[in-house]
């Protein structure tokens, strides 16, 4: 039986392990391990996996960790498992843009599926961590956070995610071209956790994306959710990938019927 106070602690101190090591590189030449149309691999990516793993298995040696850089065979049999994305932005990271983070989720076994028990969301270049454990409130650098309270889609500041995938791409373009005109602003940011993170702490009223990873959103799914809002999601064909509505409660249904575009 893990503490989920203690996994915490843990998750918080490999997350800022591994944003020193990006904020000491945000500015420097990066070597890209594999490039195509839609996204990028650093070598960075791996090095904050590997500190992140060897910090978190300093405190606990027997849980495996499913990462965006590889994961443990031991990570789907297992009782309990990290969910890690080292760099989640990696594209802003690799252009120096400073807007990434550090995600790390603590999962554990409920039947057959996993149920996220604690999550630690990093912003290395603002030193903005969000954490939350199940059933507690979210905070942001240690303060309760709490999600908007908007209900007018005209008044919302969404995000879009623009993933990887043509197909999700797609989706998002038609997202994109439905909500435009419908809400105040769309923000497309390119960091899955921290547009969950915004969601919790009423920066966004809410975020959508078509097609995304599990270690890109366990933790920040969480996030959201102990900050009073909903994180709805779907998982779609492909490893690990889902579709997600996160929001403030309160929108998801104006957001739902979206299809149908204002006249
Ligand atoms: C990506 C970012 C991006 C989202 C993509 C993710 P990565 O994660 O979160 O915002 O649109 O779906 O894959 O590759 O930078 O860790």
């Amino acid at each position: 039986m893990i503490r989920s106070a203690k996994a915490l602690v843990a998750a918080e101190e490999a997350a800022r392990a591994a944003g020193a090591l990006m904020r000491a590189h945000l500015r420097r030449p990066k070597r890209v391990n594999e490039a195509n149309q839609h996204d990028i691999k650093l070598e960075l990516d791996v090095r904050c996996q590997k500190l992140i793993t060897r910090s978190l298995a300093a405190a606990f040696p027997n849980v495996p960790v499913l990462g965006e850089e590889g994961i443990d065979e031991k990570a789907e049999a297992a009782e309990a498992r990290w969910v890690v994305d080292p760099i989640d932005g990696t594209v802003n990271f690799a252009y120096g843009i400073p807007h990434a983070a550090v995600s790390i989720a603590l999962q554990v076994r409920d039947g057959a599926k996993f149920r996220t028990e604690v999550g630690v969301v990093y912003d290395p270049f603002l030193d903005e961590c969000w954490t939350a454990i199940r059933g507690k409130p979210a905070r942001l650098n240690g303060r309760k956070i709490h999600v908007t309270t908007r209900t007018r889609l005209d008044e919302a500041v969404i995000s879009l995610g623009f993933a990887k995938s043509n197909e999700s791409l797609r989706a998002s373009k038609t997202d994109f071209t439905d909500l435009t005109h419908r809400v105040r602003k769309l923000r497309i940011m390119g960091s899955a956790a921290l547009a969950l993170t915004y969601v919790a702490c009423g920066r966004f009223d809410a975020y959508i994306e078509a097609g995304v990873r599990l270690w890109d959103i366990a933790a920040g799914g969480l996030i959201v959710e102990c900050a009073g809002g909903e994180f709805w999601h779907r998982q779609l064909d492909g490893l690990h990938r889902y579709a997600l509505v996160a929001n403030n409660g309160l929108l998801r249904k104006k957001l739902a019927s979206r299809k149908k575009p204002a006249s």
